[in-house]
């Protein structure tokens, strides 16, 4: 069934959010029997690869990235067994199966922190989290002036008067990464589910994971500590390079992929050495404008850094922490920033949906052509947008209410998937469900389920479909090398060989293409043989 045994270096990789793509049982939050009984649409759509947001036991503080218990199911979600037989399932189609590790934090309810909790200060158990006491005259203080990336402090006092450390969410203490316990704990668990038959593993917050013993306050202002206290820490290559031994340890070897948001592509590679990570992320283009120039420096900037690692680059342009790009495509600013100022500007900002679409459309056939691989995120092939009329009391991100509401948060990227029918929950849920879908999917999307897209030629479903079989059947798709070619203004183009050529016009004017024998797939019609604005096409060349 599976031809290379280095497919990541090629994959085009989906996106699940188990609580959003498919509600078996009714109880309006997604499932695991919900995916099993959608696989087949994910072979149909021509991915190589699932991933699967979090599906451990979790009390869902962070929807799930507060994991309990690293080797089991959360109920809401199904068993062991069915994840095994998910697994399974999912080979034979030829699909491989990838996981989420969260090894910077548990959650509350793991058994380690109760237990350290429990223990009080200067036991074993809490060493294996950063328990410290607090400043000023009784410890009421915060052992340091570091903030949660949620928003508020990063620490939390207990009933005895210690404090612990949480990046996070209070709900989610780091672990420390200097304690041998918890290193062989979580190469453990590795093999727990590589021993599943597991393909790969995606890496939660993959920087983070080391902080300074110290734990020395930040500049109050100024330049970033250099190293800096928890973040890209040079011990932290340590940890991956023993996770590579393991996953090179199985046949076929396992996948490694870090989650890394990193400033600097050099620092961001060297987790990328021969004897780290496989992939990463590759945020970059993301963050990007919609805008020619920044793309080109984006592609180049990272492709230049990972060649010398050997490694290849990703290309992500939507996921579950971020604005859905239709919308940020339509908008005025179209680049992305996790700051909380910009995501409260930007959510409501006006957006025009039918230029965002038209450059998501454009958007998917770049990312796609681009030496690597690539990512899907879960309802970007239906072309939905952020849903940005969610009420306050059914937005569920601790990123809202730990922010006070500045920060709305990421719930409007999450709402669940629309399948068939007229009205919500749009399949999302049985017919004879007892709950509504967990977040309100709205009205407009009757126009978007998979029902009302399929089979027309038009639509982004198609469009996504074509394009991934294209792109499997195609040699100069996937890992390799890209050449740009001279064009005008505003617009990219490049050549891959064999016979391949890629342009995105990000121009306001029709422009000519490269001579070509054929055009295998363009993301709007062509216009007397000339690509207009915000589109971009597939060239076969002799
Ligand atoms: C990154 C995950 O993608 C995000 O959803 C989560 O909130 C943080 N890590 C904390 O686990
Ligand atoms: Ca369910």
């Amino acid at each position: 069934m599976f031809e290379s045994s280095r497919w990541w270096r090629s994959a085009a990789i989906y996106q699940v959010y188990p609580r959003s793509f498919a509600d078996a049982n009714g109880d309006g939050i997604g499932d695991l029997a919900g995916v099993r009984s959608r696989l087949g649409y994910l072979r149909d759509l021509g991915v190589d690869a699932i991933w699967f947001s979090p599906w451990y036991p979790s009390p869902m503080a962070d929807a799930g990235y507060d994991v309990a218990d690293y080797r089991d199911i959360d109920p809401a979600f199904g068993t062991l067994a069915e994840a095994e037989e998910l697994i399974a399932q999912a080979h034979a189609l030829g699909l491989r199966v990838i996981i989420d590790i969260v090894p910077n934090h548990c959650s509350d309810a793991h058994p380690w922190f109760r237990e350290a909790v429990a223990a009080g200060p200067g036991s074993a158990a809490r060493e294996l989290f950063w328990f410290r006491d607090g400043r000023g005259e009784h410890g009421e203080l915060p052992p340091n002036n570091w903030t949660s990336i949620f928003g508020g402090p990063a620490w939390t006092r207990v009933p005895d008067g210690q404090w612990y450390l949480h990046l996070f969410a209070p709900q989610q203490p780091d672990l420390n990464w200097g304690n041998t316990k918890v290193r062989e704990e979580f190469e453990d668990i590795l093999r727990f589910w590589f021993d599943r038959g597991v393909d790969g593993v995606r890496i939660d917050s993959a920087a983070l994971c080391t902080k300074d013993p110290e734990l020395r306050d930040l500049p109050e202002s100024g330049e970033p500590e250099v190293p800096h206290p928890y973040s890209d820490r040079d011990e932290t290559h340590e940890i991956y390079r023993g996770w590579r031994r393991i996953a090179d340890s199985y046949i076929p070897q396992r996948a490694l992929i870090g989650e890394i948001w990193l400033p600097d592509t050099e620092r961001f590679v060297m987790y990328l050495r021969p004897d780290e990570l496989h992939t990463a992320f590759n945020f970059d283009l993301l963050a990007a404008p919609w805008d020619a120039t920044a793309f080109h420096a984006s592609i180049d900037a990272t492709l230049a850094a990972h060649a010398p690692v050997g490694a290849p680059a990703t290309w992500v342009l939507s996921n579950h922490d971020v604005f859905r790009h239709v919308t940020r495509y339509g908008r005025q600013d179209t680049s992305f920033t996790h700051d909380h100022d910009h995501r409260r500007r930007q959510t409501g900002a006006p957006t025009d949906v039918a230029l965002g679409t038209r450059r998501a459309r454009a958007a998917v056939l770049l990312s796609l052509a681009l030496p690597g691989s690539a990512y899907v995120y879960q309802g970007e092939e239906l072309g939905l947008g952020e849903v940005e009329d969610i009420p306050d009391h059914q937005r569920q991100d601790p990123l809202f209410a730990r922010t006070g509401g500045a920060n709305p948060g990421r719930d409007g990227c999450r709402v669940p998937l629309p399948w068939s029918g007229d009205e919500p929950p749009f399949g999302f849920s049985p017919p004879d469900a007892i709950a509504p879908p967990w977040l309100p999917q709205p009205a407009s999307w009757r126009s978007l389920t998979v029902e009302a897209q399929q089979g027309d030629p038009d639509s982004m479903l198609e469009l996504y479909r074509s394009a991934l079989h294209i792109r499997r059947g195609l040699p100069a798709l996937g890992d390799g090398s890209m050449r740009w070619l001279v064009s005008p203004p505003d617009v990219l183009a490049f050549e891959r060989a064999p016979h391949f050529v890629c342009v995105l016009n990000m121009s306001t004017v029709d422009v000519p293409l490269p001579e070509h024998e054929s055009v295998l797939i363009a993301s709007v019609p062509l216009r007397d043989g000339l690509l207009p604005p915000d589109a971009a096409v597939w060239l076969r060349t002799s």
